[in-house]
């Protein structure tokens, strides 16, 4: 995927620059090569020995040593790769990459370079949602850097949150995506995702067993054939994946809010299994259980994203593509959808619980366009995920 790239990787000092010797050898494993670049506090949490030995090229980390200048000037080295890398990107680095600081080889590279630079942040929890780190970050991304991560999860110092680094096969991921060539580059296409919660009131909710599982493939199939993928997902159970824009939302209402808010897109791909009805008044405050008096829950229509989207006058999506998952008549239903809603193609799929599809990790599913119903045979959902990002490139192009 990477082969014959070349990754300026500058290791931040975080507990996470354990991490980045792994990178190194999937980085090599994927064809690309690496040259490693510490800074003085990444030499506390692993040597540069180690990371030379891996990468199989000296490790960098200091701006005035006489022996470097003579081999290769700071400036050359801020220019040999394709993609420079901060693995992990601590807070502490990425103020001074937002501040346009130079005090040290790392932050000189940083700007001195014309190529992309793509940073891994990692920090305590707290470090991560300090206002001064999200405004950093903001600048970061409003100069065109490119973020992977954080996760959430446990972290070194106990404490559980985002601020994990992004796995290296996840880092890699979004690397192949920046560097990517493929038929969708320049193209923006929004993918929605997951079910969505419906409050009941504060502690309580409607929801369904979409997984997530399908709409999150087909957002990494279609990045990986170089689209801008804006991401609006619900509560999902599988994470978002790498290298693309995550808008996550709870209820039908926000995720239509997120969506208008993010047209014009090229294509736009409805995956979401949005819930048809929400409860008419959400209680303020937890509805208590009284002996012999059942609550009435009243129910209001959400809105039909797809259908709304799909009937616009002004900037409608030069593509929509809408989900139809059914029981029963599965081309049918999804025919008649497809006509209804306004949308250009359906992929239609039998949920039958029989089925194993809701929640599973295959699909059986029909493309239904306006030449007519093609099925495809049961695949896994990358599969699924990967031919349909085909077809929409192809249409696109
Ligand atoms: O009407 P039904 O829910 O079967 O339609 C499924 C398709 O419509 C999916 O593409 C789903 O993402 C979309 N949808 C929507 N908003 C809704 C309901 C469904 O976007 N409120």
């Amino acid at each position: 995927m990477l082969a014959g790239k070349r990754i300026l990787l500058i290791i931040g000092g975080g507990i996470a620059a354990y991490k980045c010797l792994d990178l190194i050898r999937r980085l090599q494993e994927h064809g690309a090569a690496v040259t490693p670049v510490m800074t003085r506090a990444a030499q506390q949490f692993v040597t540069p020995l180690s990371v030379a030995a891996l990468a199989g090229e000296k490790a960098y980390t200091d701006l005035f040593d006489l022996t470097d200048e003579a081999e290769m000037g700071h400036i050359q080295l801020s220019r040999v790769a394709d993609l420079v890398v901060v693995a992990p990107a601590t807070a502490d680095l990425m103020a001074k990459m937002a501040g346009g600081h130079a005090d040290d080889l790392a932050t000189t590279l940083l700007m001195a370079t014309d190529t992309p630079v793509m940073i891994a942040p990692s920090m305590n929890i707290r470090m991560w949602e300090r206002a001064s780190t999200q405004r950093n970050l903001a600048t970061l991304q409003g100069d065109g850097m490119h973020v992977v991560g954080p996760n959430e999860g446990g972290m070194a110092c106990g404490e559980y949150g985002p601020g994990r680094m992004a796995e290296p096969f996840e880092i890699i991921e979004a690397i192949g995506r920046v560097l990517a060539n493929g038929p969708l580059k320049g193209k923006r296409v929004l993918v929605t995702s997951g079910p969505t919660h419906e409050p009941i009131d504060p502690v309580r909710y409607i929801a369904n067993r979409s997984s997530g599982a399908q709409g999150t493939a087909i957002a990494s199939a279609l990045a990986a054939l170089g689209a801008d993928v804006i991401f609006v997902t619900g509560p999902a159970d599988v994470l978002p994946p790498a290298g693309v824009e995550v808008i996550a939302v709870q209820s039908a209402a926000e995720m239509l809010d997120a969506v208008e808010g993010v047209l014009p897109v090229d294509a736009g791909v409805f995956a979401a299994a949005v819930a048809d009805w929400r409860v008419k008044r959400e209680s303020g405050s937890k509805i208590k259980k009284v002996k012999g008096a059942l609550p009435i829950l009243e129910f209001a229509e959400n809105p039909d994203i797809l259908a709304e989207v799909s009937q616009m006058k002004k900037g409608r999506p030069g593509l929509v593509v809408g989900f139809a998952a059914e029981t029963d008549d599965v081309v049918d239903n999804a025919t008649a959808k497809r006509q209804r809603k306004g949308c250009d193609w359906i992929v239609a799929n039998d949920v039958s619980p029989e089925t194993g599809i809701m929640g599973g990790s295959e699909n059986a599913v029909h493309l239904i366009t306006d030449a007519g119903v093609e099925g495809w045979p049961r695949m896994g959902k990358d599969q699924v995920a990967r031919k349909l990002a085909e077809r929409i490139a192809g249409a696109l192009a």
